[in-house]
């Protein structure tokens, strides 16, 4: 992998790996900066004139046109591998319908596995690249990918192959996860067998040919138990699996309380939460990982409590949850301007909820999220002012550039620049 010199940037913003522990979330910002980056890393940041002067002649050179530069974005919760779309659904729930009302009449996610139960991997691959781009193009650099849709085994190895097809195109890092979404419609009178199944052939299979590193649960009413999440969950964990939970979204689930007795990475979700389910997850160090655009999207649920999870000293993440049924958004800079509003939260916690925060949720704080020496060189460029406009501009920023590895992996079509 060959060096770079990126010179010229105007505004170079990073949250640091060292203020981990520091609940007021600082940035560093450094003006007319540069960054070196020499086998896929960053080697060094510095004044751009400096760097300019002290960088050996035969090293690239890229010039940033003073735009602002970021670290790649870590979408640490989605489910972008689906067929079809759900937009019917969106327009029932707006005229009053629920999302139990919908699901119980066979819609919902069991819509989705119907369509996943007739299409082929490549059909699934076909349909799911595009999102992936569009995340790119809002500023994602590693993003977690969730099964779930297959809900059979069957439907469940075919979206991970399609997962794993999917990771081979695509220049993002993928993180993949095995969901346990529901009980398919066939098995309904069959619970047990059901979990069973799951517990004795599926998690093995998956943990066995590294399918996936993380399984996941649907823990909530209408879908599995605390008893049967505990079950599922814990083989996961013996098996050496990391684990996380959809907690808490229509109700005090028993998810969030789950989570911290089982040390999952993080609870999800999280709309529905009381002092007690915060003080547990903070104890047990799990990372709440936030989901606005999906809380803006049911527009029937409350937000998650996040100036409390942040002034209770717990560690934070915000993604985008895209999925079909109740967040259709590819784009982090539209989940900061919902989290932005009703988290009323500060710059600094938005960026960190995407950056390093998240990437721990990954088990990656080490490698990424920050722009500091002897980290993997992911980093966006944006033609905007300051990075409070990512989330003032409503889900219509994009990057100009993004970089992984020190590779410029995406450029814009369209050179737009905003003041
Ligand atoms: O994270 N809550 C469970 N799973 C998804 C939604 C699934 C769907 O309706 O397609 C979520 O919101
Ligand atoms: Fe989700």
């Amino acid at each position: 992998m060959h060096s770079v010199l990126i010179h010229n940037i105007g505004k170079l913003v990073t949250p640091l790996a060292k203020d981990k522990d520091d609940s007021t979330r600082p940035l560093l910002e450094f003006h007319n900066a540069a960054v070196l980056i020499e086998g896929g890393r960053f080697k060094s940041i510095g004044r751009s004139f400096d760097l300019l002067n002290t960088t050996p002649a035969d090293v690239a050179r890229h010039d940033a046109n003073h735009k602002l530069m970021l670290p790649g974005f870590v979408d640490c919760h989605t489910h972008p591998v689906f067929v079809g779309n759900r937009a019917g659904e969106f327009f029932m729930r707006n005229r009053g319908a629920s999302y139990h009302e919908i699901a119980e009449s066979g819609g919902g996610i069991h819509a989705s596995s119907r369509k996943i139960a007739s299409a082929s991997v490549e059909q699934i691959v076909r349909e799911s690249l595009p999102r992936f781009e569009m995340s790119l193009a809002g500023g994602v650099t590693t993003i977690e990918c969730k099964s779930g849709y297959g809900l059979t085994w069957l439907g469940e190895e075919r979206l991970l192959f399609a997962m794993k097809e999917i990771e081979k195109i695509i220049p993002q890092r993928m993180s993949k996860t095995f969901l346990v979404h529901v009980i398919p419609q066939d098995s309904q009178n069959r619970r047990v067998e059901f979990v069973q199944s799951v517990v004795e052939e599926m998690i093995p299979e998956v943990h066995e040919r590294k399918l996936a590193s993380c399984v996941d649960i649907f823990c909530e009413q209408g879908a599995f138990s605390v008893e049967e999440s505990r079950q599922i969950l814990s083989v996961a964990k013996q098996l050496g699996m990391s684990i996380t939970i959809h907690a808490n979204q229509f109700g005090h689930s028993g998810g969030a309380m789950l989570a911290s007795e089982l040390g999952a990475r993080s609870a999800d979700h999280l709309e529905y939460l009381n002092r007690d389910e915060i003080e547990a997850l903070q104890r047990a160090n799990v990372v709440a990982v936030i989901l606005p655009a999906c809380v803006y999207f049911m527009n029937a649920i409350p937000y998650p409590p996040m100036r409390s999870i942040i002034d209770n000293g717990m560690r934070m993440a915000i993604a985008t949850d895209m999925n079909p049924g109740t967040s259709m958004t590819e784009s982090i800079p539209f989940c900061l301007t919902t989290a932005a509003i009703y988290g009323k939260l500060s710059i600094g916690e938005l960026l960190w909820s995407v950056t390093l925060d998240a990437a721990r949720v990954l088990g990656m704080e080490d490698k990424i999220g920050s722009i500091e020496s002897g980290r993997f060189a992911d980093f966006s460029l944006w033609n905007l002012p300051t990075p409070e406009s990512l989330a003032y501009f409503q889900g219509s920023a994009f990057a100009d550039e993004v970089w992984i590895n020190g590779e410029q992996v995406f450029e814009s079509q369209f050179t737009v620049q905003r003041y």
